[in-house]
């Protein structure tokens, strides 16, 4: 894989050298930029729709008893699905300049998070509740890695 990958970049590179373009402002309008903070992606972003994947998984004990938390409607999967779209995307914005810490584990953690939250994405497709669960905690240790390693006083998330 690393490999196709750096070949793909010498590519690219390549190609701006062909078009004697500076390869510089090219390669900065090929990688976009980000739009605010970390903290901003995190919390405006990405939190709401894990969250939204987390809230439609698994069950909750209500005075009731216990109550399923996944979706009963096409609409209800559909929003599921969303959401996981959202965070697979994620994924990519978080290796944005602007938002990548460094070209390592960042990365890692980044792609690790897309690959879970396909695999949610997937599960709301086929309406699959357990396969939902299981790629939602997924998920979770993904967001928990990261922090644990670069966010210094961790907190609960
Ligand atoms: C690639 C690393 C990485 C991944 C993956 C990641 N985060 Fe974060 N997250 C951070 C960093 C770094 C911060 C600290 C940002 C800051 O405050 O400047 C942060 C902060 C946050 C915050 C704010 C924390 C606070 O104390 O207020 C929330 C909420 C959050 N992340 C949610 C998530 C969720 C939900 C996921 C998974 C779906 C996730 N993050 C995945 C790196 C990551």
């Amino acid at each position: 894989m690393s490999w196709m990958k750096a070949s793909f970049a010498l590519m690219i590179s390549l190609t701006l050298g062909l078009t004697g373009c500076g390869q510089q402002s090219e390669q900065a309008s090929i990688q976009g930029a980000a739009t605010g903070s970390t903290y901003q992606l995190m919390t405006e972003y990405l939190e709401p729709a894990a969250d939204k994947i987390w809230s439609s998984a698994g069950a909750i004990i209500t005075i009731e008893g216990e109550q399923d938390l996944q979706p009963t409607t096409d609409e209800g999967w559909a929003a599921v699905v969303h959401a996981a779209s959202v965070v697979a995307e994620g994924g990519n914005l978080l290796m944005l300049r602007g938002y990548a810490a460094d070209q390592g584990d960042w990365v890692e953690y980044a792609q690790g998070m897309t690959r879970a939250a396909l695999k949610a994405r997937q599960a709301a497709i086929d309406q699959d509740a357990e396969a939902l669960f299981n790629a939602g905690g997924e998920i979770y240790n993904v967001c928990r890695a990261c922090h644990n390693k670069y966010i210094v006083e961790a907190g609960e998330i």
